[in-house]
């Protein structure tokens, strides 16, 4: 069964074709992008929820020794802080590494991580792209948190992250399902990146593919949408840039409108607010 209805399917086809026939979406420039992440991020519940889970399912279940963490695509280290924060109170030694070709979101992950570091505790970043590094029996977790999406070969990120692995080490990689708010975000990117993205199906086909065993948990969310349509704010335009994944205001009008009626027709009215809802899955796969 169809998620939309058919005025929905209608809109999706028609920004897939707009879509199509331009010759080029740009990307948000690195520190526009670290901006609308962090408002797209304060605007959602979702980081909250993903982190109580990786607290209670994740970090709570590991040693309480020794511990190398990996953070693939890690940002400005807003949620990174917080799984070390954890992980610090678990561990006896905890080494975190971020990896980020961002350069101001790699800065702002050393200032924000360093707080943090100790006898106890090191932090690292490495201001690259993680198809740039190979890593081998390495980490004993390795997360993926909304990262996936922006590597050109996914497939061969999560073999090698597999392999970057220690003997029983985990990979948790955290994607959105291809529905909601995101079905725009991968519109724009099969045209920004010539190829389809990656979604949660995708992962769970790989996962399928090469006979791994892996779970998987969905953790609800929803986004404020308020100032996102009609009388924006500036806030409400960084939040719908980051959906769009890039610059809407640039877009041929009747674009832009066809994704503000899509957006709009998914809002969801809670009490005096209207939120998108944006769910999130966790795919786990231990290494054996
Ligand atoms: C949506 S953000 C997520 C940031 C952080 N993990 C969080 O949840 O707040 C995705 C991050 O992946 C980074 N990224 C893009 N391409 C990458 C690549 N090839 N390797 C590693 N990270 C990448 C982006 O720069 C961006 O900071």
């Amino acid at each position: 069964m169809s998620l939309y209805t058919s005025h929905q399917n209608k809109i999706i086809g028609s920004i897939d074709q707009a879509v199509t026939n331009l010759t080029q979406i740009l990307p948000l420039n690195n520190s526009y992008y670290a901006q609308c992440l962090e408002i797209f991020e304060a605007n959602s519940d979702q980081r909250l929820g993903l982190l109580g889970w990786l607290e209670a399912n994740i970090v709570a279940k590991m040693s309480q020794g020794a511990n190398a963490i990996l953070s693939v695509g890690c940002g400005t280290g807003a949620f990174d802080e917080c799984i070390l924060r954890y992980a610090r109170q678990r561990m006896k030694q905890v080494t975190y590494l971020g990896i980020e070709p961002n350069e101001i979101s790699a800065a702002e992950f050393s200032q924000t991580m360093g707080k943090q570091a100790s006898n106890q505790v090191g932090v690292s970043v490495l201001l690259q792209k993680f198809e740039e590094q190979v890593f081998e029996n390495k980490f004993d977790l390795i997360l993926f948190v909304h990262s996936i999406y922006y590597l050109e070969n996914r497939n061969d990120a999560i073999d090698a992250a597999l392999k970057a692995l220690k003997p029983g080490g985990e990979l948790v990689i955290v994607i959105a399902p291809d529905e909601e708010l995101n079905k725009i975000a991968n519109l724009m990117w099969q045209r920004q990146m010539e190829q389809k993205s990656w979604f949660s199906d995708d992962v769970r086909a790989h996962f399928d593919a090469r006979g791994l065993d892996y779970s998987e948990a969905r953790v609800s969310a929803n986004l404020n949408a308020k100032g996102c349509f009609g009388e924006s704010t500036e806030v409400g335009r960084n939040i719908v840039d980051f959906i769009v994944q890039t610059q809407t205001d640039q877009l041929p009008t009747g674009l832009r409108n066809d994704i503000f009626d899509f957006l709009i027709s998914i809002t969801e009215g809670q009490g005096t607010t209207t939120c998108l809802p944006h769910p999130v899955d966790i795919f786990r796969c231990k290494k054996p």
